[in-house]
């Protein structure tokens, strides 16, 4: 809605610098109220806004993932769940986890391991990043440079 999980996802992204790295992002763009309606659009299923940003989202090639998600309501947005499914069987892979907040969030990051686990996925890391204002990116570049070190 306002940036600050890419923000802080491109923070982790450019300490990576052991490993080669795909970037990909979903993104709402518009005025604030044409992204609260892209949101309850999800609410149905209906994914339609952001169909062409979905490519790319196979797990398969991939040995380490890293998801980021905002928290609403406690919960990521329901494309998380979107997200999953389009990745496809995460059996064998490690994947690390961490969302943006203001308040709490902790809720979030529960129910995203819970999912990723019953996808197949181990989740080896994982990173609540919760501000009430301004955020920065000191926290997620540490972050990043910890899983940077994953072998
Ligand atoms: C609709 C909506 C619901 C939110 N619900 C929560 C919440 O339950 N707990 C919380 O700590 N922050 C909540 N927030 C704040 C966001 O989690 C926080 O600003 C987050 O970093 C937004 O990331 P984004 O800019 O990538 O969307 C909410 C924000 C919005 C717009």
């Amino acid at each position: 809605m306002s940036g600050r999980t890419k923000k802080t996802a491109e923070a982790i992204a450019s300490t990576l610098t052991n490993h080669e790295v795909s970037y990909l992002s979903i993104e709402l763009t518009g005025k604030f109220i044409e992204k609260i309606k892209e949101l309850d659009k999800f609410e149905n299923n209906d994914y339609s806004a952001i169909e062409t940003q979905f490519s790319g989202f196979n797990a398969s090639g991939f040995d380490l993932i890293i998801i980021g998600m905002p928290t609403y309501g406690n919960f990521p947005p329901k494309v998380f769940g979107e997200i999953l499914r389009r990745m496809g069987n995460l059996n064998g892979k490690n994947v690390v986890i961490f969302n943006t907040a203001r308040f709490s969030g902790g809720k979030c990051l529960v129910y995203m391991k819970e999912k990723i686990e019953e996808a197949g996925g181990e989740v080896i890391n994982q990173s609540k990043f919760r501000k009430l204002f301004w955020i920065g990116t000191k926290k997620a570049i540490q972050f990043g440079k910890q899983i940077n070190e994953i072998k």
